[in-house]
């Protein structure tokens, strides 16, 4: 593959700014709000903000790590995607951000929003990254963050976004362009570092701890998540939905709502959680192995 044509900057605007966000604003059509059923129900509203304080706090994690990683890549064709990656990832959190203001987080609590709902596991899973980042061991920083961090938020919007499809159109099409924006990064991420694994098979053993370490608390951050009571009953509300005639006289083809072959709807929460923790990964273990590190099993919280 051309790797300098398809890591440009020229690629990343014809692709990004003037293809899919064109006519975008915050990374929805212009006029679409939150549904009046999620902001009038304090239990739903307070779980969607949850929800969105998790992706301000991963995307806040890839926005220093992508930006960090621009002085320690090796070429400057990394340099140059890396600088769009930035972009990117402070577009997300933005546009993740405006999602609290419009679940009515004010302003001026924002910070403080952050600090008391973002979850232990996953801020942990954070720091072991951005020490690596820290230190400018790049080809950890890049398996860290492009393949296990963009990984873990590839299926989680991918399955967000099914299970908003319908009920939260302007959500799931914030969704749609970060995950065709995690898409690019993942595949940077796999087309840079096999290289580079190659030229320095010292560093598999620590690349391979690292991903262990930050896939236990993925899997914890999951474990917090889905086992909450406040999951369940966010749960239980979809799926009434689901059964009222309005959702599916809106769903004509049927397969709205559906990832991994699933109606996200139909899953209890531990199942939403086994399916999210499977998919994801038997998705790092065959990309791991494409770039030449075996996958270490994590253990299970
Ligand atoms: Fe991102
Ligand atoms: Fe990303």
């Amino acid at each position: 593959m051309d790797f300098l044509k398809n890591y440009s900057i020229q690629y990343w605007l014809e692709s990004c700014p003037q293809g899919y966000l064109e006519d975008t604003e915050y990374g929805h059509p212009a006029g679409e709000s939150e549904p009046e059923a999620l902001l009038e129900d304090p239990v739903l509203r307070q779980q969607a903000i949850d929800t969105t304080v998790q992706l301000v706090v991963g995307e806040r994690a890839a926005l220093a790590a992508s930006s960090g990683l621009i002085n320690a890549a090796p070429d400057a064709a990394s340099k140059c995607f890396l600088a769009t990656q930035t972009l990117d990832e402070a577009r997300h959190v933005e546009i993740f951000t405006r999602r609290l203001f419009d679940l009515g987080v004010k302003r001026d609590e924002l910070e403080s929003v952050l600090a008391d709902r973002a979850n232990k596991n996953l801020v942990k899973f954070a720091e072991l990254l951005l020490e690596k980042v820290d230190k400018k061991d790049f080809v950890a920083a890049v398996v860290g963050q492009n393949i296990i961090l963009e990984g873990l938020a590839f299926g989680v919007f991918e399955m967000i976004q099914a299970a908003n499809e319908t009920f939260n159109p302007k959500f799931a099409h914030t969704l749609s362009g970060t995950i065709a924006d995690e898409r690019r990064h993942v595949g940077f991420g796999e087309n840079r570092i096999g290289a580079l694994i190659r030229e320095q098979p010292e560093k598999r053993p620590e690349v391979e701890q690292l991903q262990k370490e930050m896939s236990y608390y993925m899997l914890a951050t999951f474990a917090d998540r889905f086992r909450s009571r406040e999951t369940s009953y966010e749960v239980d509300r979809m799926k009434e939905q689901e059964a009222a005639p309005a959702a599916s006289a809106a769903t004509p083809e049927d397969t709205a709502g559906t990832w991994q072959g699933v109606k996200i709807r139909n899953l209890e929460p531990r199942e939403m959680e086994q399916l999210l923790a499977d998919t994801i990964l038997k998705d790092f273990k065959e990309r791991l192995a494409r770039v030449g590190v075996e996958y270490q099993t994590p253990n299970r919280p």
